[in-house]
């Protein structure tokens, strides 16, 4: 099996667990922001995503210092577009989970063949954040529309 190189996939680990908590964040600021007859299921949706968001830093941060490295105590980007707009909410969610996806994805290529548990948490977390786009995508389709509103990103 080859050598990883720790370094930089210490440092993926770290954008992945800033992107996350940026998730908890985010989906717990537009969990306060629903109003009217959909409001009870869209804001225990948002925030099952702000906990789910919470469980993945935890795990990357948990894989960064079983590493022996140090975990980044900063946040992913964030962006307050005052939007009370459901639609909007769910558009800015499936762009930031499609960047997490990529961050996946980059650690993936860094640990394949190298290290197996790393390998499997990356493939674990592909499949979640793809299967969580997906459902974002399925929300932001009209009733009745079966094509996809954004196919999800190749590879
Ligand atoms: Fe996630």
């Amino acid at each position: 099996m080859a050598e990883m190189e720790k370094e930089e996939v210490v440092s993926v680990l770290n954008r992945i667990l800033e992107a996350e908590l940026a998730g908890v964040v985010r989906y717990t600021h537009y969990s306060l922001l629903v109003f009217g007859f959909g409001r009870i299921p869209i804001v225990s949706w948002l925030r099952e995503q702000a906990n789910e968001s919470l469980l993945h830093a935890q795990q990357a941060g948990e894989w960064i210092t079983t590493l022996g490295a140090y975990p980044s105590l900063a946040i992913g980007k964030l962006l307050d577009s005052h939007t009370f707009d459901t639609a909007a909410m769910l558009r800015e969610s499936l762009e930031a989970e499609n960047a997490a996806l990529k961050l996946y994805r980059e650690l993936l290529a860094l640990v394949e063949d190298r290290s197996v548990a790393l390998e499997e948490f990356a493939r674990q977390m592909i499949q979640i954040e793809e299967l969580h786009a997906g459902e974002v995508d399925k929300m932001l389709r009209k009733p009745g529309q079966a094509a996809a509103f954004a196919p999800p990103p190749k590879a």
